[in-house]
């Protein structure tokens, strides 16, 4: 089945073109990597398959199922009910984490699972545990994220995202803002979840041995298109220019 699905999406910030007529299918199951240079539009393809961002043209599907449909710019309404049941399925990390401050870190994984999926708390608290044991950080579990290094808190964010138990994961340069040091934890738990958890996964990422090397495949983006869609030994050896220079400039 299609977990996600573009076609011919576009959007634009103002006069300028972010995505230019993108077409994407993502399979359940597969782990998809997405690279390219900074300001081609990756954060902005995860914000639109996310709801996060509106666009100006196109159909985006959630297992098959419409989220946002733009045709010849006149916007058709999608049920708020089929919405918020597609979005029950993705789940997303940001780069910064986006942690509630003024929460612990067993409060901001069960905040979701507590409001919204009306959850149980003592269901919660054990679902929490379990998650933060996957993430090795259950010692933490009433610790404030001020209290956290960078590489935990998105640790904890990913948990947090798990909580919800989506069957598609994106996650936006989950670990740019970390010292290097603190990386090799981070990538260990996507990978963990690559390996393991069946879940369908898109990572943008600028770690590009990583990608190479979780991702049966590896989407390369510029300027707000779609440059080259293809599997991580046929990106090592492209013959396309664009993506040549990138990979030599970042590796
Ligand atoms: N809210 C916004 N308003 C106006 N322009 C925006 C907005 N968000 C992004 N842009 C512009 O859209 C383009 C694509 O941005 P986007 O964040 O998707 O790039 P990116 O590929 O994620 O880059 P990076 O690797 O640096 O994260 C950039 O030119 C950016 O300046
Ligand atoms: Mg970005």
């Amino acid at each position: 089945m299609n977990a996600i699905n573009l076609i011919n999406v576009n959007k634009n910030f103002g006069k300028l073109r972010v995505l230019k007529c993108i077409n994407l299918n993502i399979e359940s199951g597969e782990i998809v990597s997405i690279i390219g240079p900074s300001g081609s539009g990756k954060s902005t393809l995860l914000r639109t398959i996310m709801k996060l961002e509106e666009i100006d043209e196109g159909i985006i599907k959630i297992k098959e199922e419409a989220i946002a449909n733009v045709e010849e710019g006149i916007k058709v309404k999608i049920p708020k009910a089929v919405l918020s049941s597609s979005l029950k399925n993705l789940g997303m990390v940001f780069q910064n984490f986006n942690l509630f401050p003024h929460k612990t870190v067993m409060e901001n994984i069960m905040e979701a699972p507590v409001m919204v999926k009306k959850m149980s708390k003592e269901e919660s608290i054990g679902k929490a545990e379990e998650l933060l044991d996957m993430v090795g950080l259950l010692d933490k579990k009433n610790s404030y994220p001020s209290e956290l290094s960078g590489g935990q808190k998105q640790r904890v964010a990913i948990a947090r995202a798990l909580a919800m138990k989506p069957d598609i994961l994106l996650f936006d340069k989950p670990t740019s803002a970390l010292d290097p040091e603190l990386v090799r934890e981070v990538l260990q738990v996507i990978r963990k979840l690559a390996k393991e958890s069946g879940k369908t996964m898109v990572i943008v990422t600028h770690e590009i041995a990583f990608a190479m090397d979780i991702s049966s495949r590896v989407i390369f983006m510029d300027n707000g298109e779609i440059v080259e869609d293809s599997t991580p030994e046929k990106i090592k050896n492209t013959t396309n220019e664009r993506v040549k220079a990138f990979l030599q400039n970042i590796t």
